[in-house]
């Protein structure tokens, strides 16, 4: 589903900072040899999440979701001098492919990638967040939000991908399947949550963007 106009789209990519060249040779590799490449972040999302990192320049960043390592890199653009991110994906298949872009862009010292269920390797991480970045299995997205929401420093971010889910949070509750049913929880907790500030951007399939008081 397209949210804007796809000549409104066409306008904003071409008003907005291009695609560093190694991420557009990630996007090349993703889409001959991937599975699901629609998964990658993209320019749009990416220059979004770049930006926004370069805003807050956090220390240390989580990413639960690798994939191919496209939203990392842009992640990884904006740390702090020194800064980390720690991404985690389940599939080991993926782990050298998205390493092999972090040396491309230089940023292999700042990347971290730990390969595994995201559910039992953020408890072993024992670091004070910046910024978490939420995308990976939708049924967690409410499991992985209470898990780094204590980890968050005060005044830290979360910011989730794919919370409209191709318009689907619109339909009947009732009738919608579990990927669906998961986020529209997700997005309700969030809401509801006192503990944080938040704005939901219509970019590209949603992005919730949460502030921790
Ligand atoms: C939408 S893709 C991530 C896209 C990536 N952030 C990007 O923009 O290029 C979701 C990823 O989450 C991973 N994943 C799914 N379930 C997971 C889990 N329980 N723990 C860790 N990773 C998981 C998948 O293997 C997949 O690579």
């Amino acid at each position: 589903m397209e949210f804007i106009e796809p000549k409104i789209d066409e306008y904003v990519l071409a008003h907005s900072e291009d695609e560093p060249l190694v991420l557009k040779e990630l996007t090349r590799e993703t889409w001959l040899k991937a599975i699901n490449p629609r998964m990658l972040a993209g320019h749009l999302q990416g220059r979004t999440l770049s930006m926004l990192c370069r805003m807050i320049q956090p220390k240390v960043v989580l990413e639960i979701g690798t994939f191919t390592g496209y939203s990392a890199i842009c992640l990884a653009e904006g740390l702090a001098e020194n800064g980390k991110l720690i991404t985690i994906d389940i599939n080991e298949e993926l782990e050298n492919f998205a390493k092999k872009y972090f040396v491309k862009a230089g940023l292999e010292n700042a990347i971290e990638q730990r390969i595994g269920d995201a559910t039992k390797i953020i408890p072993e991480i024992n670091e004070e967040l910046d910024l978490v970045f939420i995308d990976a299995d939708k049924a967690n997205y409410a499991n992985y939000y209470d898990m780094v929401l204590p980890m968050l420093k005060t005044g830290g971010y979360i910011i989730a991908d794919n919370v409209l889910w191709s318009g689907k949070i619109l339909e009947d509750y009732e009738k919608c399947d579990v990927d669906t049913k998961a986020l529209i929880d997700f997005n309700k907790k969030v809401q509801e949550d006192d503990s944080v500030q938040n704005v939901l951007f219509p970019i590209r399939d949603g992005i919730q963007l949460i502030r921790k008081k």
